[in-house]
C-alpha cells in the first residue's frame, strides 16, 4: 500500500527512483510520481496508472536529470486515483514537495484552517496538508518546520520531503507507518521497504515513531520529536537479494507458493530439539499458561484465517477457549480481556494499521500479547511482548502463500509447547504430533508435485461466475483461505460456507454447472460431508473434492474429480488441502490474463484503517 523511495548521492536520482519504485509494486497502488531537484529547481512528474506509465514520460528516468529525488507509488485514499492526486504533493508557493503512506486523519480540519489563511490547495488528497502546512511553518529551519507539522498532524504517515532550500538533502520522518534509511557509500536512500534499496545497499536504519532523518549524500542524521539528536544502530539485512526477484517464475505468487517447503523447514525446524518444542527465547511457563482464562487470536485477511485453523487446535488440544476475532471488529467491540488473557496476534507484514491498533488496544488492557510476524523489526513485532518470526522470506506477492503456511506452523509450534507443559496430550500422542510437524515440509512438496492436474481442472472452470468452496471443522477453515484466495485474484465471485449450513440458505445459490469445491480431509466428518456433495449434486452442481489417500475411492464415487493430499494429525490437514487450492487460484487467474502479483484495488500491507 503505497511505496516510497529517495535518493541522495552522485547518480542520476530518476532512474533509481523509477527502479525502486518497482522494486515496491507488490505494495499495490494506482499513480506514481517523482520530484527531482536539478540546476533549475525542483521538478515533480507523476501520473496516473502504472508505474510504465511514468517510466515513458520520463523516458525511463532520462528526461528528468538531478541526483536528489523521491518517489512514490500511491494506493488512493483520500482523492481518486488521477494526476493530481498523485503524489508527490507540492507546498502552494513550491517550496516543499512531499510523498506520504498512511492517513493524516484531522487533514479536512488543517486544510479548512490554511484555506482560511489564504493557502490554495490543488488536490483531493489529505497529503497536500503537509506540504503546505511545512511551508506554512518554515522560516529557514525544516528540522523545527516538520517537527511543528507531527505536533499537528493525526493519524499515520512515513513521509518523504524535498526543501528547493536544501538542494543535496532529504528529510524523513514516521509514525505507525514504516520508513527505513538506507546507507551507501558517498550516497543514502530513504524506502519504505527494503526490496526498493536492496541493490545497493545492505545496511539500514529502521525510524521509530516520530524519528526524523535528514540525509544527504555524505551524512545521516537522526532527530526525536523534539529536535534532539538521536544515536541509531545500523542493522545488516542478511536476505540474499534473489529473494526478492522472481527467480525464473512467470510471477510472484508461483515462485512463494513453490518455496513452501522451503520457508516451513526454516521455520519448523530450529524449534525441534530431541522431540521438545523450543520457542526461541521465550518462556512461556506451566504455572503462566494455567492462568490463562482465555487466548484470543486477532489478525486480518489470510492471517485472520490462520486463527480460525487455530481455534480447532487450540480448544482440542489445550481445552482452552479461544475467541478469534478480525482486527477491525476486534478493537471497536470492547472485548472483555484482562491480564490472564493471552492475545495472539498474526501478521505477516507487522505493519496492518488494524492489527497494530488490536495489539495496543489489548495491551491497554493488560494481556500479554504475542505476535507471529514474518518482517524482523516491524512495528507490531516491536510492540509485543514476545515475538515467534515466520521464517518465510520477503513474500511479495499481494495473495499471501507461505505466509499463510508458515503462520500455521508456528501456531502448531505454539499449541504443542503449549500441550506438553499442561500435559493435556499423552507423550505418544504429542510424539506423533512432534513427527508429523517434522513431516510437513516433505508432505506440502508431495502436494506441489501434481500442479498439473489442478491446472488442467482449472482450464475446465476459469470462465465460472461463481465458485463455493464448502468444508467441516478444519477443512471449513481452509475453505475460507481458499475462497480468499481465488477471489482476490481471479476476481471470481465465491464463498466459502460450512458444509453443514448450506441448508439454511446457501444451497439456492446451486445451480446446473455451478462449480463447489469440497474439503474433506477431516475424516472424522467424511461422511457427513459426503451427504452435503450429495445435496449439492442433486441441484446440479459440479464437484471438485480435496481429500486424503485413504478416502480416495470414496470421494471418487461422490464427485467428479478428486485431488488427494497426504494424511497427517488433523488439525494440520489445512497445511495441505490450501496447497492445490492456492495453485487453482494461481491458474485460473493466469488463465482468465488477471494481474496475478498485483490485483486491482489490493495492496500487500495494509496500513490505513
Ligand atoms: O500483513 P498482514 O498479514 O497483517 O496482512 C493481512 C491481510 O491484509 C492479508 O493477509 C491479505 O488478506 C492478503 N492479501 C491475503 O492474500
Amino acid at each position: 500500500m503505497c511505496g516510497i523511495v529517495g535518493y541522495t548521492g552522485m547518480e542520476e536520482a530518476s532512474p533509481f527512483l523509477l527502479n525502486g519504485l518497482r522494486k515496491l509494486e507488490y505494495r499495490g497502488y494506482d499513480s506514481a510520481g517523482v520530484a527531482v531537484y536539478n540546476d533549475t529547481g525542483l521538478h515533480v512528474v507523476k501520473s496516473k496508472g502504472r508505474l510504465s506509465v511514468l517510466e515513458g514520460i520520463l523516458e525511463g528516468g532520462t528526461k528528468l536529470p538531478g541526483r536528489v529525488g523521491i518517489g512514490h507509488t500511491r494506493w488512493a485514499t483520500h482523492g481518486a486515483p488521477s494526476d493530481v492526486n498523485s503524489h508527490p504533493q507540492v507546498s502552494d508557493g513550491g517550496k516543499f514537495a512531499v510523498v506520504h503512506n498512511g492517513i493524516i486523519e484531522n487533514y479536512l480540519a488543517l486544510k479548512n484552517r490554511l484555506i482560511s489563511k489564504g493557502v490554495t490547495f490543488t488536490s483531493d488528497t489529505d497529503t497536500e496538508v503537509v506540504a503546505q502546512l511545512l511551508e506554512y511553518y518554515y522560516d529557514g529551519d525544516v528540522l523545527s518546520a516538520i517537527q511543528k507539522v507531527i505536533q499537528r498532524v493525526e493519524g499515520s504517515y512515513a513521509l518523504g520531503i524535498l526543501c528547493s532550500e536544501f538542494p543535496e538533502k532529504i528529510f524523513a520522518v514516521r509514525k505507525d507507518s514504516p520508513l527505513i534509511v538506507g546507507v551507501g557509500k558517498g550516497e543514502n536512500f530513504i524506502a519504505s521497504d527494503i526490496p526498493a534499496i536492496l541493490a545497493k545497499t545492505r545496511e539500514i536504519y529502521r525510524l521509530k515513531d516520530r524519528e526524523i532523518a535528514v540525509l544527504s549524500r555524505e551524512t545521516i542524521e537522526f532527530y526525536n520529536g523534539e529536535g534532539e539528536p538521536v544515536e541509531k544502530e545500523i542493522e545488516h539485512i542478511e536476505w540474499d537479494i534473489s529473494a526478492a526477484e522472481k527467480g525464473g517464475y512467470e510471477h510472484f505468487m508461483m515462485k512463494e507458493i513453490c518455496e513452501q517447503p522451503e520457508a516451513l523447514r526454516k521455520t519448523i525446524s530450529p524449534r525441534i530439539r530431541d522431540g521438545h518444542i523450543v520457542l526461541d527465547d521465550i518462556e512461556l511457563t506451566a504455572e503462566y499458561l494455567r492462568e490463562i482464562n482465555k487466548v484470543f487470536i486477532v489478525a486480518c485477511g489470510t492471517a485472520y484465517h490462520v486463527g480460525v485453523v487455530a481455534k480447532y487446535a487450540f480448544e482440542r488440544l489445550l481445552k482452552v477457549p479461544m475467541e478469534v476475532d478480525v482486527a477491525s471488529e476486534f478493537r471497536y467491540r470492547s472485548p472483555i480481556i484482562d491480564e490472564k488473557s493471552l492475545v495472539i496476534i498474526i501478521s505477516q507484514s507487522g505493519e496492518t494499521a488494524d492489527t497494530l491498533a488490536a495489539l495496543r488496544e489489548a495491551k491497554k488492557q493488560g494481556a500479554r500479547v504475542l505476535s507471529i510476524v514474518n518482517v524482523v523489526g516491524s512495528t507490531i513485532a516491536n510492540e509485543s511482548d514476545d515475538v515467534l518470526y515466520t521464517w518465510a522470506g520477503p513474500e511479495i506477492a499481494v495473495a499471501s502463500t507461505k505466509a499463510y503456511s508458515t503462520q500455521l506452523a508456528v501456531i502448531y509450534l505454539i499449541v504443542l509447547y503449549m500441550a506438553e507443559k499442561l500435559g493435556t496430550v499423552s507423550g505418544k500422542e504429542f510424539a506423533e504430533y512432534v513427527a508429523d510437524l517434522e513431516r510437513l515440509p516433505e508432505f506440502v512438496a508431495s502436494c506441489l508435485n501434481d500442479k498439473e492436474t489442478i491446472q488442467y481442472f482449472a482450464s475446465q472452470y476459469f470462465n465460472a461466475k461463481d465458485m463455493y468452496f464448502i468444508g467441516r471443522n478444519v477443512d471449513y477453515a481452509a475453505s475460507l483461505e481458499a475462497s480468499l484466495k481465488l477471489k482476490e485474484i481471479s476476481y471470481i465471485h465465491s464463498e466459502a460456507y460450512t458444509a453443514g449450513e448450506l441448508k439454511h440458505g446457501p444451497i439456492s445459490l446451486i445451480e446446473d454447472g455451478t462449480l463447489v469445491i469440497a474439503i474433506s480431509t477431516y475424516e472424522k466428518l467424511f461422511d457427513k460431508m459426503v451427504s452435503n456433495i450429495k445435496e449439492v449434486k442433486a441441484r446440479g452442481a459440479v464437484v471438485l473434492g480435496i481429500t486424503t489417500q485413504r478416502k480416495r475411492k470414496a470421494m471418487l464415487d461422490a464427485v467428479d474429480h478428486v485431488f488427494c493430499v497426504p494424511k497427517i494429525s488433523d488439525f494440520m490437514l489445512p497445511s495441505l488441502s490450501i496447497i492445490p487450492l492456492q495453485l487453482f487460484a494461481y491458474y485460473v487467474a493466469s488463465m482468465k490474463g488477471c494481474d496475478i502479483d498485483k490485483p486491482r484495488n489490493l495492496a500487500k500491507s495494509v496500513t490505513v484503517e
